[in-house]
């Protein structure tokens, strides 16, 4: 079959990388993906936001299954128009997708279906919110509740910290009208995982976990970014955890997704803490984690492609894994996650010897420059998180990056200790 990808990052790059390897597929292309994935799959010059172009390109080339990558053209209907159509899409309705464009719904929902969460309020003024951040204390967070790229979010260890983001967002309107609204939630101590299901209507594949590592620099340490590394699976963990992650929420909140005229279609991630009464939501997002999905899919033993096909066409499907640790380092431009320069030669790291995925990159007179915070993932797999990372840590140590940074202690609570 033909596939197409909608997207330009890292994880449309892992998504191209896998149909290339599916035995079921015949051409990937991906709209408009960027200088790595144009080594994999044949790039075409549409925007994400171009949903006439991407629907009459799609027909055009007998495209049998499309596959949306980010958030925003799920929040703005690309999925129905493929729909109305008649044409096969993963990605949910623009109403699905309101469980990540709107963290304010995504709470509501969880507080009618008792999915576990943590306790929160919703303001729009700040004296308000001003009120309830005295009232509740420190630690606290504070998110804007529309889609800001994964920087939408304070985590607060004092009062004075709190009361200035709710200020900067909800007066300074940090995030523009994303963050005219802001949530004021519950600070939750615990394990952070990512948990990814495939899910169509009722039905649910779970994806193996992973870890992500939110802040910028090492020891967890700096601002919250879109992620700067990732590995699965995620072996500290306690044994059966996605199933009883699983019981409590993802089962919960499909259902509630029906329940509401909502049914989800698509990737629903979920982020989830292990507290100490269990697993509860941290967010749900409406698509593929990044960079989770270019530790994920590399460990996809089954036919991605077919697979899909089967969810959404009512098959039967089985999911099939292999046992290594795939880990990923994200390079990213200094400066990332606030501003950053562009175009910042990567002749060097590029010749890593390891998987490479791009995330910002482009071509520019015959050679590949950065075009993003988020540059590319340098992965490789192994027994162990530490065999995995020494592999990465060594194949990025003997690289030039020099305008680049990346943390060096991406899987240490996997055990990574180092080369
Ligand atoms: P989000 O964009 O909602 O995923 O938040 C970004 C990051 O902030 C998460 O990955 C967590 O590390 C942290 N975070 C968000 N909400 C909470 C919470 N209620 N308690 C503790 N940490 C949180
Ligand atoms: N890595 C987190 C996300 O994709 O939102």
């Amino acid at each position: 079959m033909n596939v197409l990808v909608v997207g330009r990052g890292g994880r449309e790059h892992a998504i191209c990388d896998k149909f290339s390897k599916d035995p079921s597929v015949a051409r990937v292309f991906c709209a408009p993906g960027n200088a790595g994935i144009a080594a994999i799959a044949e790039c075409v010059d549409i925007s994400e936001g171009d949903q006439e172009a991407l629907l009459q390109f799609a027909k055009d080339q007998v495209v049998n299954l499309t596959v949306i990558g980010p958030e925003q053209p799920l929040s703005e209907g690309l999925a129905d128009t493929f729909n109305r159509e008649g044409l096969l899409v993963f990605g949910p309705s623009q109403k699905a997708s309101a469980i990540e464009g709107s963290k304010a719904f995504a709470k509501e929902l969880m507080k009618k279906y008792s999915i576990p969460t943590a306790a929160y309020e919703t303001f729009t003024d700040f004296n308000e919110a001003k009120r309830y951040i005295h009232e509740q204390g420190a630690p606290i967070v504070i998110k804007a509740d529309g889609l800001a790229a994964g920087k939408g979010v304070v985590v607060a260890l004092t009062e004075e910290e709190a009361l200035q983001a709710a200020e900067d967002m909800l007066a300074g309107a940090k995030f523009g009208a994303s963050s005219s609204k802001i949530v004021v939630e519950e600070f939750l101590d615990g394990e952070e995982f990512s948990f990814m299901c495939l899910v169509h209507h009722d039905r649910i594949i779970p994806l193996e976990l992973a870890q992500d590592h939110k802040r910028a620099y090492d020891g967890d340490e700096g601002p919250n970014t879109g992620g700067m590394g990732a590995y699965s699976p995620v072996a500290h963990l306690p044994e059966g955890v996605s199933d009883v992650a699983m019981d409590a929420i993802i089962k919960p909140v499909v259902q509630a997704m029906i329940e509401e005229d909502r049914s989800f279609t698509g990737v629903l991630y979920a982020g989830l803490i292990l507290t100490e009464d269990g697993p509860k939501v941290i967010e749900f997002n409406a698509r593929f984690g990044d960079p989770e999905t270019q530790v994920v899919l590399p460990r996809l033993k089954s036919d991605l492609a077919e697979l899909l096909v089967n969810l959404l066409t009512d098959q039967p499907v089985n999911a099939e894994w292999i046992e290594e640790t795939v880990l990923g380092v994200v390079v990213a431009a200094d400066g990332y996650p606030g501003s950053y320069q562009k175009e910042i030669s990567l002749e060097s790291v590029l010749t890593a010897e390891v998987t490479l995925y791009h995330a910002g990159t482009k071509k520019e007179g015959g050679l590949i420059v950065s075009d993003g915070g988020r540059v590319l993932l340098a992965a490789a797999s192994g027994m162990t998180a530490q065999q995995a990372g020494e592999k990465v840590y060594a194949a990025l140590g003997g690289t030039d990056t020099t305008g680049l940074f990346y943390r060096r202690d991406i899987g240490w609570k996997a055990g990574y200790k180092g080369k």
